[in-house]
């Protein structure tokens, strides 16, 4: 496993699904990861718990990612993981959420960077597979510890170091620092992966230029745009028409049906992930690059990069619709439909049932923050 020149699919929790993975691979994604997966619930074989760590046959090069606090756990689920073809195993060490830093997972390990090492030691010493860590720049403004978080996981043996170049307690609330990032990259020896904000292949080919990082992460960018992974590598963006979009999204549609299975408990399963992906998909601006790259540079944060559109198509209006009442019928008429045109057919009628509320739509509100 080579961690250089790579454009890895961030770990996503529920929206890394195994379906959606599939989708990044059909538009040129090569490395996935798996959603993060809980190790101690791993030991004691939860159903849920094990299926995050199923890879597609198509997934060549896949990650699995583990939330833990002990060695014993985080070694079982490893092996677990490497049993059902993970090709290397991370270790979680942003997860800001409450529950999993009171578990001694996740953030917190930022704090216990001596911990950390050990976990990372004892598992490289147990394990087949490399062994990589993702990291924040540390737990607040007045806490930036990532250069030495990084240094003993190096020591410790990790294979690579994924940054996401933001403290646990900003959240989304401010750009990623890349400067953060640069720095970790030029101070270690193993590759960096620089993670942060990256939503077009010119963002992806200045910041990894310009940090210097083996490779780069891209994780909201893609539930967005599951193209932007042919984009960066062809140095292009792909600006699809309604239509064409509809026909990335029934795909996805047909590969939660595979996963899931084509009857009534396949679609509840599948209405608990479909529904959820518009909150993302209805973000897409069709901007051109030259646009965007102003749009860009003026809010560096991508949910502020929203600009009004008019004269929009009515299907371009209810793509952008915010609405999760809307994303709900959208998943369900992609579910039932027979091709890409009944799809589109099914869409135009939907839009007519649900006009836009008031100006444009799609001013939302970052999700994940
Ligand atoms: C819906 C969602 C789920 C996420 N789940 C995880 C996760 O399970 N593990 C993890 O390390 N990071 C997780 N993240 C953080 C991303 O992996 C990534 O570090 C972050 O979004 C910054 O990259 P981006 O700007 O390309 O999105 C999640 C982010 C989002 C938006």
């Amino acid at each position: 496993m080579d961690f250089r020149g790579r454009v890895f699919l961030a770990p996503l929790t529920k929206g890394g699904n195994l379906p959606f993975r599939r989708l990044c691979l059909r538009h040129g994604c090569t490395t996935t990861m798996s959603e993060m997966a809980y190790s101690y619930q791993v030991v004691r074989r939860s159903k849920t718990e094990l299926a995050l760590l199923r890879k597609h046959a198509e997934e060549t090069c896949f990650g699995v990612q583990i939330a833990a606090s002990k060695a014993p756990d985080a070694i079982a689920a490893g092996l677990a993981a490497v049993e059902r073809g993970a090709s290397w195993i991370d270790i979680n060490c942003g997860c800001p959420i409450h529950d999993v830093v009171r578990r001694g997972m996740g953030a917190v390990l930022l704090q216990r960077p001596a911990h950390l090492g050990r976990l990372v030691a004892e598992m490289v010493k147990a394990l087949p597979v490399p062994v990589t860590v993702k990291i924040r720049l540390g737990w607040s403004e007045d806490d930036k510890n990532a250069s030495d978080v990084a240094r003993i996981a190096e020591e410790s043996g990790a294979a690579a170091i994924a940054v996401h170049g933001r403290t646990r307690e900003q959240r989304y609330s401010r750009a990623a620092d890349w400067e953060w990032v640069a720095r970790i990259a030029s101070e270690r020896s193993v590759p960096v992966i620089g993670n942060g904000d990256i939503l077009t292949w010119y963002e992806a080919e200045d910041l990894w230029q310009k940090s210097g990082c083996a490779s780069i992460m891209i994780g909201r960018g893609p539930l967005m745009k599951p193209w932007l992974f042919r984009e960066i590598a062809d140095k292009q963006a792909w600006e699809p028409t309604a239509e064409e979009r509809v026909a990335v999204y029934r795909q996805l549609a047909m590969f939660m049906k595979e996963h899931f299975r084509d009857d009534a408990k396949g679609r509840e399963r599948a209405m608990r992930f479909l529904p959820w992906h518009f909150e993302f998909f209805c973000r897409y601006r069709p901007l051109p690059a030259a646009q965007w790259r102003e749009a860009a540079k003026a809010h560096p944060l991508m949910q502020t990069r929203m600009e009004a559109g008019e004269g929009l198509s009515v299907l371009e209006q209810l793509l952008r619709d915010p609405r999760e009442e809307v994303h709900g019928k959208i998943a369900g008429e992609l579910w039932d439909s027979v091709d890409d045109c009944d799809a589109v057919a099914r869409l135009t009628a939907v839009a007519a049932a649900f006009p836009p509320v008031s100006g444009e739509a799609g001013e939302v509100a970052t999700a994940h923050g």
